[in-house]
């Protein structure tokens, strides 16, 4: 759907040529939600805007299914844009315009002159959003979360098939954050879209993408499904962004496990795994012992999973690892 062949990109800053994005190849498919993850100034935004050539590459191509962006002349590339929405941290809605006429902008500089039309249209989109009742406010009238929405029906106008979000839920507070996530989850099932999401949250991440990418300076440093870097993060950037929604893992805590006997592993579930009793049963088998040191049982996505960390001492170790491997249980022993 989105690919992106030998992309780089740097700016020109007072005649010097300042690296944004280092070479990389990167495909997203059709239907899926990616993210884009990465600290402040990691190139989230450059990379985002590549896909709709507000920024253009410094080589490489830009290819949304056959069409080759990078090779557009204006008019062509005009008309590819409607194809793709796009939603931004602080909205940028027009505060002298009703909600209707922010969601209708799109419709007319798309060519639409049919008032009847774009009123049925708007409404649509306000019915999708649920903001039917603030049809005739001004944005300086809406809360966060609304006027995201009003963000979201805008760039729903033009029937996109991409829609790109940048940092769209970091100017909200973390229930108004869950509402706009479940909103853009619901798009994406419903309408099929194709979502790019670029946030520097773990936990945005994990309630909606299917896979995603960890940008860092510049680079790609890994990207995989969710659920493998999620659950087994390899890049040190990775695995602060993931300790961040694991306070129980933070990094350099298993120090504190010095002092307990045993070998320290810890045990990751995903789906039907993470309801089976295997723990309990195997340590009846082997006569192993545990002591749980810290656990989650989370969702990525719709995808149950269970991380705990377990002391686990007595003879039957090795046996007890291999049952529980065979279950399907991903094992990992922490250095200590
Ligand atoms: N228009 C620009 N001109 C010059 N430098 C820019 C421009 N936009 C971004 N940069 C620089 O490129 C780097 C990546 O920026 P950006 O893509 O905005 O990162 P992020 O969205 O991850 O915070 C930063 O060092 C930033 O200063
Ligand atoms: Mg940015």
């Amino acid at each position: 759907m989105i690919r992106f062949v030998d992309v780089h990109k740097s700016y020109r800053v007072d005649g010097k040529d300042l690296p944004a994005l280092q070479p990389f190849s990167l495909d997203i498919a059709d239907g899926e939600v990616f993210g884009i993850i990465g600290h402040s100034g990691a190139g989230k935004s450059t990379l985002i805007r590549l896909i709709n050539l507000l920024e253009r590459p410094s080589g490489g191509r830009i290819l949304i299914g056959e069409t080759d962006m990078t090779a557009l002349g204006d008019a062509e590339l005009r008309a590819q844009r409607l194809r793709i929405g796009m939603i931004f941290q602080h909205f940028n809605l027009l505060s002298s315009q009703t909600v209707a006429d922010n969601i209708a902008f799109p419709l007319r500089l798309a060519g639409e002159r049919d008032a009847a039309k774009i009123r049925t249209r708007v409404d649509e989109l306000l019915q999708r959003v649920g903001l039917t009742e603030h049809v005739n406010k001004h944005p300086s009238q809406l809360s966060g979360g609304q006027k995201q929405r009003v963000g979201i029906a805008r760039a729903l106008a033009n029937r996109p098939s991409i829609l790109l979000c940048d940092e769209a839920t970091s100017a909200l507070d973390p229930q108004t954050t869950a509402s706009v996530l479940e909103l853009l989850a619901e798009i994406n099932r419903e309408l099929k879209l194709t979502i790019v999401l670029i946030t520097h949250e773990m936990d945005v991440v994990r309630r909606v993408c299917d896979r995603v990418a960890v940008l860092d300076a510049g680079r790609i440093v890994e990207h995989g499904s969710v659920a493998d870097v999620f659950l087994h993060p390899t890049h040190p950037t990775t695995r602060r962004f993931v300790n961040e929604a694991l306070p129980e893992e933070a990094a350099g805590e298993h120090a504190l496990y010095a002092h307990i006997p045993g070998r320290i592993l810890r045990l990751s579930f995903r789906g039907e795994a993470t309801w089976t009793p295997a723990l309990g049963r195997v340590a009846r088998e082997t006569g192993v012992d545990f002591n749980i040191l810290a656990g989650r049982v989370d969702r990525i996505k719709d995808l149950p999973y269970g991380q705990l960390t377990l002391a686990m001492q007595g003879d039957g170790v090795d046996a007890a690892l291999a049952t529980l491997r065979e279950a399907g249980i991903e094992i990992e022993e922490l250095a200590r």
